[in-house]
């Protein structure tokens, strides 16, 4: 078997493509059901619904920048199997994208006008982490997924009680970031400087605050 080699040109079209792909396509298919046909539609009165749609659109967003990151972080990596894990994390958090995009859809809400802006950010944020060295590139997704987690945790306490269906994915989409943490850390992610992970924070809260409201 040959291995295709890429030119600088080749891999700025291709990341071009999922870029557009990401933000204005429809998600490829997610690979597993979503989560939210497996548990009853409520009836939510229109300020929770409300509510909900503005907090899955954070989630939205977050999910664009997932793939971002993924996607600068795989051109840059070094090692072959690091690459290879990280376009392969970027598919299963397409699942998420697709199903918190069907959730926008079914709240006839919409995604965040910003998305091109977060993709932007977070594929350079990305590309660097890979550039510095792939110990650190694996302890940026250590971290990132740790404050997802606890991120998804504060949706979980404040999304409407009865919103069983954008509870079930974010249930689902808690146990898959924890996991691709497990791994990151497992293939050898360093601990980030603590600077580091406070401006993460930071960088996160302006994310997710202006994607509640835009
Ligand atoms: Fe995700
Ligand atoms: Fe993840």
């Amino acid at each position: 078997m040959t291995t295709r080699y890429y030119t600088p040109v080749d891999a700025l079209l291709i990341n071009l493509d999922q870029a557009v792909g990401t933000l204005f396509g429809r998600p490829a298919a997610a690979s597993r059901p979503n989560p939210a046909d497996s548990v009853p539609a409520a009836e939510l009165p229109s300020d929770e619904r409300r509510l909900a749609a503005r907090l899955m659109r954070v989630n939205h967003s977050g999910e664009v920048c997932a793939q971002a990151l993924y996607q600068g972080q795989a051109l840059t990596a070094r090692l072959e199997a690091v690459r290879d894990r990280m376009e392969r994390a970027a598919v299963e958090e397409n699942d998420h994208l697709a199903w918190c995009g069907a959730r926008l859809q079914a709240l006839d809400s919409h995604p965040s006008v910003l998305n091109p802006l977060f993709y932007a950010g977070s594929f350079a944020i990305g590309a660097l982490a890979g550039k510095v060295g792939d110990r650190w590139s694996l302890g940026f997704v250590v971290e990132t997924e740790h404050q997802v987690v606890e991120h998804l945790n504060s949706h979980l306490d404040r999304l409407p009680a009865d919103d069983w269906q954008d509870r079930a994915i974010l249930e689902q989409m808690k146990e898959d970031e924890a996991r691709h943490a497990t791994q990151a850390l497992a293939a050898g992610g360093a601990r980030l400087p603590l600077p580091v992970r406070l401006l993460m924070k930071g960088v996160a809260k302006v994310m997710t605050g202006t994607s509640y409201w835009l």
